[in-house]
């Protein structure tokens, strides 16, 4: 039966326990890490060789989506009442919110060394000892909106400017792409041709720490955060039903400079080898309240 994905504004005390419990029980089995470790080896970019699956890439929606129910999974197999909540970042949008409390996910890094102290998730507690990093230091680290380059979370209108994309995606389905809701809601910078992060990566950047990069999954934000990327995916193919629900449809033809380094509809995502197409529809499997 499916499950629902609350907005984490609306969890009672209860329900932010049972979902941090959750959590912890993942990290002390291993298998937290191991979603860390999968998307470190899955992070692959414009600049590097081969097949892009995750990131600057068409299946950036899809592999996320199969990547946040093998965790929700993973979660209801320790507690099967916890479901993964979801950020909105356009509404819940200063340090001040109760995402941040004590009682979730712990506040903000400290000035000296960006270390988390507050929280379930503060070292200091004994629980949370990062182990699959791209970086040095085993405590989790965020600064929030980086004031020494600051950045601001996402807008409302920022948002609809993606979702107002009619097109998923469009040649040349990588970082660069300058239409299309992919890239427009993933938010890679060279889009509108500055040096402004977008939506989805912006978010990364105004978390900072941990959620910069490869290893942003050691911060648990990182799962509310993607929620929520993941139901502005569904609303996008609310929008727009007359739209193909995924691009592209053929593989970029030989001699392409994309060919071979983005997947079709019809292909298969490393490493569960799911299709693509199985993941275009989420309501059998969970809602969005
Ligand atoms: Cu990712
Ligand atoms: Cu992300």
């Amino acid at each position: 039966m499916a499950h629902t994905r609350q907005n984490q504004s609306n969890l009672s005390k209860a329900q932010k326990r049972r979902f941090v419990d959750a959590v912890l029980a993942l990290k002390r089995s291993g298998r937290y890490d191991e979603f860390v470790r999968m998307h470190i080896d899955f992070y692959r970019g414009d600049g590097d060789g081969g097949l892009r699956v995750a990131h600057m890439a068409p299946s950036f929606f899809p592999w996320h989506r199969k990547f946040l129910l093998e965790f929700e999974r993973a979660l209801q197999r320790v507690d099967p009442g916890v479901s993964v909540p979801y950020w909105d970042w356009t509404v819940d949008r200063t340090p001040a919110v109760s995402l941040w409390g004590d009682d979730f996910l712990g506040g903000n890094g400290r000035r000296s060394d960006r270390q988390v102290t507050t929280g379930p998730f503060a070292h200091r507690h004994g629980h949370w000892d990062i182990t699959e990093a791209v970086t040095d230091g085993d405590f989790l680290m965020r600064d929030f909106g980086r004031p020494q380059n600051p950045v601001e979370l996402p807008s409302r209108d920022e948002l609809s400017e993606a979702m107002s994309e009619p097109q998923y995606d469009a040649e040349p389905w990588n970082s660069t792409s300058a239409s299309g809701f992919r890239n427009g809601l993933e938010g890679w910078p060279s889009r509108r041709g500055d040096r402004t992060w977008f939506n989805h990566n912006r978010v990364h950047r105004w978390v900072s720490g941990h959620m910069l990069g490869a290893g942003s999954v050691n911060d648990p934000v990182f799962w509310l955060h993607h929620a929520f990327v993941d139901l502005c995916w569904s609303r996008w193919r609310k929008l727009h039903p007359e739209s193909d629900p995924y691009l592209p449809v053929q593989p970029p033809p030989l001699g392409n400079a994309q060919h071979g380094r983005v997947l079709t509809v019809e292909d298969r995502m490393p490493p569960w080898d799911t299709p693509v197409r199985d993941m275009l529809e989420h309501r059998s499997l969970y809602r969005y309240a």
